[in-house]
């Protein structure tokens, strides 16, 4: 049985993971997070009192991780070292240590291994920065998905206040900016869409039209 892969790129609180997940559901493929192995990464060097961006600190760390996928009913979950880190790598603060530590080339190299050996046993809707571009560049369908910046921070403060936790829209905002530039610049695999890839600027479509933009894609190229 041959598997069909659905790359999903795009900025940070473009809703990549939300309609990744839903989208995975609806097709019964499995759902790959790549962003979860970045930020597990990140947390590591968290932990560790490293500094993300110093990269001879973060490479040797690399083989005293461990990462797994854990599969259900309600998407992916991720284990760092045997933990369940789901929710911890979510906080606010592993995010600039995720970005800081998926600049660096061997840091990449070390997840996209993972990730291509996922993709070839199995149908997955995997989403990230690079994954039309650079892990799965055959991929079957490559969508870009993106909102403007203002959507995006009201996003994701919506979805950290709803967590408990105390921020501020602008700071998020400068943060996302901040974060789209250092993605978007970086020299190994920046954020940027596969040439092949269809576009979908979600500011203004429910989660539900974007899943279904996607499904219709899927029935004209299976
Ligand atoms: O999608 P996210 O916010 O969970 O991703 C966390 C960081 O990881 C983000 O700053 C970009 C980086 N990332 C990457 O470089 N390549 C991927 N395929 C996925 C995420």
């Amino acid at each position: 049985m041959s598997v069909f892969r659905i790359a999903i790129d795009g900025p940070s609180g473009a809703g990549k993971s939300t309609v990744a997940k839903a989208a995975a559901k609806k097709l019964g493929f499995v759902v790959v997070d790549t962003g979860a192995m970045y930020r597990s990464v990140g947390l590591y060097i968290y932990r560790k009192g490293l500094q993300p961006d110093d990269a001879d600190a973060v490479v040797p760390q690399l083989e005293n991780i461990n990462i797994d996928l854990g599969f259900s009913e309600e998407g992916q979950r991720i284990y760092l070292n045997g933990e369940d880190v789901s929710e911890k790598i979510r906080q606010n603060e592993i995010s600039a240590y995720a970005s800081k530590v998926s600049a660096i080339p061997a840091v990449r190299a070390f997840l996209l291994e993972m990730q291509r050996k996922l993709a070839a046993e199995h149908s997955v809707v995997m989403d990230g920065r690079d994954i039309g571009t650079v892990v799965l560049p055959d991929a079957e369908l490559k969508i870009f998905q993106t909102a403007s910046v203002r959507e995006r921070a009201k996003r994701r403060y919506l979805e950290l206040t709803e967590k408990g936790q105390t921020v501020d829209l602008e700071t998020i905002r400068k943060e996302i900016e901040e974060r789209d530039y250092n993605d978007s610049h970086r020299a190994a695999a920046p954020c940027i869409p596969a040439d092949d890839a269809v576009i979908i600027d979600n500011s203004n479509i429910s989660i539900e039209e974007n899943v279904a933009m996607i499904a219709a894609l899927y029935e004209m190229r299976r």
